[in-house]
């Protein structure tokens, strides 16, 4: 009989095992530790978005933009935008808007802790690539693999990605790739709008100080976010559309995470149609 308060050796595997179905892949530190006891637990799970204007001045040309998940309390139109803003956006904004290049950009967010998520990350994770090439590549958040080595995209899903990029001519170095969020989420979960509005000054005067010709958001998370929309991937996919940066328009399209397609293989004939549409675009043909 197995002693009350203690696990049988079976039972702890298959306690691992489920934790390993749910997600939990790694430990987070070599002591361990009861989280239920700690005081500051709240800032590491989900929470609601804010009921706030969107904390960005992106615009989107999209005409299926749709108000953000929780009621926005909009700006009285005598009042500039940014006054409804929560103060931790405007500080987020005050602080990215400082960075006068992209190194000066990734310093300040190694020091930013607004974002509950670089409690939990082993590394920021930044960027890859090429900071001058035309095209920059914006994909949900850093998995495991990220994590560890800090650069985005450099698991499974993102040889992936290379696989199709190099299917239309395009090496690592004719792109720029990041995240809507520069920490890992525990677990991989989606991150929640409050991280994601959290990171976004900072992704905003990423683009910005990269100044990508096009860009093209790697799945619905992505063009949820960028797009300021609530419709899904497979109505957005493969449309250009333009976004607003810093008062400046950017050609963008959305297109399937590589993710998705290890998972759905058959969805991969999506995938290429959207390829060809950016290699025609790179191309100075189509619209
Ligand atoms: N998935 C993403 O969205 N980003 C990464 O960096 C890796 C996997």
């Amino acid at each position: 009989m197995q002693e009350p308060g203690k696990f049988s050796e079976k039972s702890a595997i298959e306690l691992l095992r489920w934790y390993q179905a749910m997600g939990v892949d790694e430990t987070i530190s070599e002591t361990p530790l009861d989280w239920s006891s700690l005081q500051d637990t709240k800032a590491l799970l989900p929470q609601p978005a804010p009921a706030t204007n969107r904390p960005d001045n992106r615009r989107t040309s999209a005409r299926s933009a749709a108000p953000p998940p929780q009621a926005p309390v909009s700006a009285p139109a005598h009042k500039p935008a940014h006054v409804n803003l929560p103060a931790a956006t405007l500080a987020a904004r005050d602080l990215a808007a400082k960075a006068s290049d992209l190194q000066g950009l990734e310093r300040t967010l190694a020091e930013f802790d607004g974002c509950a998520l670089k409690k939990t990350a082993k590394n920021l994770c930044f960027a890859r690539g090429n900071p001058q090439a035309r095209l920059m590549l914006i994909g949900e958040a850093p998995g495991r693999d990220e994590d560890l080595s800090g650069k985005p995209f450099v698991g499974r899903a993102g040889q992936l990605l290379d696989k199709m990029l190099t299917a239309i001519g395009l090496t690592p170095d004719d792109v720029y790739v990041t995240n809507v969020v520069y920490w890992r989420p525990p677990g991989n979960r989606t991150p929640t709008p409050h991280e994601v509005q959290a990171c976004q000054p900072f992704l905003e005067r990423h683009i910005e100080l990269a100044g990508p010709e096009m860009i093209v958001l790697l799945g619905g998370a992505a063009a949820k976010q960028m797009l300021a929309t609530e419709q899904g991937i497979m109505k957005l996919r493969g449309k250009w559309k333009s976004i607003e940066i810093a008062g400046k328009p950017i050609k963008t399209l959305a297109t399937l995470h590589p993710a998705f397609l290890l998972r759905n293989p058959v969805s991969k004939r999506l995938a290429w149609r959207d390829l060809l549409t950016i290699q025609a675009a790179l191309e100075g043909k189509g619209d």
